[in-house]
């Protein structure tokens, strides 16, 4: 009799937007005139970049002949795109990253959900509330908690992002290992100054525990204080990993690619005490399990670092952050707080109820589907989030009926 793993029973039924998926089959299958905008997940519906599709479109059709086809290509990434990342997303910032220390990879999903394998299943894990539920389903699956009671996982820290902390929690009093961040946060938008990220980095070294430095929405930070990546961050270099991805940077949800950063110097520990490079164990897990991400999305991403590539990747987020202040507006004009949205493509709202209830009430009323802030976590209960991952029109039009709706 084959056994299951019993750690997934402790797991909520579904995963999240699964089960806003089915809530809005349902609302649609019993409303089917009403026409639904989609504010809920974070998916993009803005094309391409003219520069990455030219290059997708040429590495395709090199595929199409003997001199340039490509068969399976480098596990960790080709060399270009991992020269272009290090050159542009971290030397031109002085910070000392080499191309050796790029895993490129088809999304920050896996990437976030497979680094923990790496770790001791005795692991003590810190997690933000609200979080990206993906960092704590993957450590449930992996036996680091106990079971679900009262909105949390016995055994796992959780630091609660609160109105009064600006959302950006600070490091717990009690010591853990394994810490995971994520700047400019999902779901809450908010993001970290130099010094927020410091006392974690503080943190890490003296408890020698690892940071997972998720900065998936960096490319949305118009701040020139904010720091844009963990290793900006003196130490770091020692004791944090950063995933970055292409997916909401330049419209690649579709396509899939991503990369993982870990310096050489980054260590853990096996039970006896011998330093082991993170790097080490991470190229071994991607060489073992992962094949890479393929030869034209790669050249695809590659395009976003040409002049062009960056110039239209730039109006691109723009135009997303355009779309979150206006969502940002039509919600004070109906008497919400909200939160983020400025320097992210997410807004965290205040939903003077229940978060399912206003969820339910957007959906029904308005037409517009939201995140419910308690998928996020007990600390998200009380809020939902407003993706700003539309269409202008659509993104305004859904402003208008949230007002309507809600007078
Ligand atoms: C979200 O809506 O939180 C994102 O789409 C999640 C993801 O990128 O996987």
């Amino acid at each position: 009799m084959i056994q299951i793993n019993e750690h997934y029973q402790k797991l909520a039924a579904s995963y999240l937007f699964v089960d806003i998926a089915k809530s809005i089959r349902a609302h649609q299958e019993a409303h089917p005139e009403q026409d639904i905008i989609k504010l809920g997940i974070g998916d993009v519906t803005r094309p391409l970049p003219a520069a990455t599709l030219e290059a997708l479109h040429t590495a395709i059709d090199e595929m199409a002949s003997p001199d340039t086809f490509r068969g399976y290509g480098p596990e960790q990434g080709y060399d270009f795109l991992r020269e272009a990342i290090a050159r542009e997303d971290f030397q031109s910032r002085g910070v000392a990253i080499s191309p050796d220390d790029v895993f490129v990879s088809d999304g920050s999903k896996c990437d976030t959900g497979n680094i923990q394998e790496l770790f001791s299943p005795d692991l003590r894990v810190a997690v933000p509330d609200p979080v990206y539920p993906v960092y704590v389903d993957t450590n449930v699956m992996a036996g680091r908690t106990g079971v679900f009671e009262n909105g949390r996982y016995q055994g796992l820290t959780y630091l609660a992002g609160t109105k009064e902390n600006g959302f950006v929690p600070p490091p717990p009093k009690e010591e853990v290992d394994l810490i995971y961040l994520c700047f400019p946060n999902n779901p809450t938008g908010a993001t970290a100054t130099r010094e927020q990220l410091a006392a974690y980095v503080e943190y890490a070294r003296k408890h020698q525990a690892l940071i997972l430095f998720d900065a998936a929405y960096v490319s949305f930070i118009r701040d020139p204080d904010l720091p844009h990546s963990i290793f900006e961050i003196p130490g770091a270099e020692t004791c944090a990993v950063e995933f970055r991805s292409f997916s909401k940077t330049a419209g690649f949800t579709g396509l899939r690619c991503a990369y993982t950063v870990i310096p050489p110097t980054v260590q853990a520990w096996t039970s006896n005490g011998t330093p082991v490079a993170v790097r080490d164990l991470w190229a071994r897990r991607q060489t073992t399990k992962f094949n890479g991400a393929s030869y034209p999305i790669q050249r695809a991403a590659g395009a976003i670092y040409t002049p062009r590539g960056t110039e239209e990747v730039r109006s691109l987020t723009d135009y997303y952050l355009e779309n979150a202040r206006i969502i940002r507006q039509g919600l004070d004009q109906a008497g919400f707080n909200s939160y983020g949205g400025k320097n992210a493509p997410y807004v965290w709202v205040d939903a003077q109820r229940p978060s399912w209830e206003l969820f339910h009430l957007l959906l029904e009323k308005a037409g517009v589907v939201t995140t419910p802030g308690a998928g996020f976590g007990a600390a998200g209960e009380g809020y939902i989030r407003i993706s700003a991952f539309n269409d202008r029109e659509k993104v305004e039009r859904a402003m208008e009926r949230i007002q309507a709706a809600l007078k």
